[in-house]
């Protein structure tokens, strides 16, 4: 229970790996504020932590709805002594097409999920630490196709995430909040239900799986492990992340933890 009197709030917290890092950090004693778009899977990782010992409220809305974000922020922050982490994960990723032949709706869906919302939760997240003078910290998920200059228009928006960090790195250095960008490689979640679903179907046909992958829709947990076992090396497991995650925060509020990049061992080739 090391994190037992903590309060986290965690974007994104209905699948993938923001779900792992509520449940680890909230099995680990801390008390969750969770939000996403589907309810039933925030309840049940409500469950599993408060079975554990730890605390969850859930919270169910568009990220883009800047007063329901604020307001999600602000209900952490009273919680306890205060808001001691928010982790900024929702986020989406459409397979790039050559920009001349885009889709501008999904460039702007990135952008509104990946940059704004979490322009607005940092700016809300710095109000309510400033106003409690609580130290904490905000962790950003962004990639590692922030790394390669040439990523599309997913990478831009990931490029324009460890920017926000630099610079709030910079804006910060008087107040007790650290800020940390965590760049990840591919790591099983329902991030693929976005990616070109020919590029899945060869990953699960590869595999030999009876899985009926339909775009826009989220595989269960159970074909989900079946796609990590079959390609564990090329596709790490989640719970990495919530360790970098449990990491940060054991650091104490002068020690800033900037950027941490974890991979799997093999890139993805299909
Ligand atoms: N998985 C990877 O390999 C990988 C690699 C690098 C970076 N990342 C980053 O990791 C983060 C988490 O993604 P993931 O891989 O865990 O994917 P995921 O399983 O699809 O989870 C994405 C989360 O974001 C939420 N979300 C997306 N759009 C939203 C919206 N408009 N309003 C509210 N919530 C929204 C989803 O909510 P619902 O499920 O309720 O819709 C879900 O909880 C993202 O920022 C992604 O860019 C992932």
């Amino acid at each position: 229970m090391q994190f037992q009197g903590q309060t986290v709030a965690v974007t994104g917290a209905s699948s993938g790996i923001g779900q792992c890092i509520a449940e680890t950090l909230g099995q680990a004693g801390a008390h969750i504020f969770m939000c996403g778009r589907t309810l039933d899977s925030l309840q049940a990782s409500k469950d599993k932590i408060e079975a554990a010992g730890g605390g969850a409220s859930v919270f169910s809305f568009d990220i883009c709805d800047d007063a329901a974000l604020i307001e999600f922020v602000e209900q952490a922050a009273s919680h306890g002594s205060g808001l001691d982490a928010l982790v900024n994960n929702a986020g989406l990723g459409y397979t790039d097409d050559p920009i001349a032949q885009g889709n501008p709706a999904q460039w702007r869906e990135m952008f509104d999920v990946n940059v704004l919302a979490l322009l607005v939760g940092c700016q809300a997240a710095i109000r309510v630490m400033r106003e409690k003078r609580h130290p904490g910290r905000i962790i950003n998920i962004s990639s590692t196709a922030a790394l390669n200059r040439a990523s599309g228009v997913y990478g831009a928006t990931k490029h324009a995430v460890n920017a926000i960090n630099a610079t709030l790195r910079d804006e910060l250095q008087d107040d007790d909040i650290r800020v940390t960008s965590i760049m990840p490689g591919v790591f099983t979640s329902n991030f693929i239900r976005n990616v070109d679903p020919e590029i899945i179907r060869g990953m699960i046909a590869h595999l030999g799986l009876n899985i009926d992958f339909q775009p826009g829709t989220k595989l269960t947990a159970e074909e989900l492990i079946a796609i990590h076992e079959g390609l564990s090396k090329q596709i790490g497991n989640p719970k990495a992340l919530a360790d970098a995650v449990s990491y940060v925060l054991r650091q104490p509020s002068n020690i800033g933890v900037d950027e941490i990049v974890i991979r799997p061992q093999k890139n993805l080739e299909f």
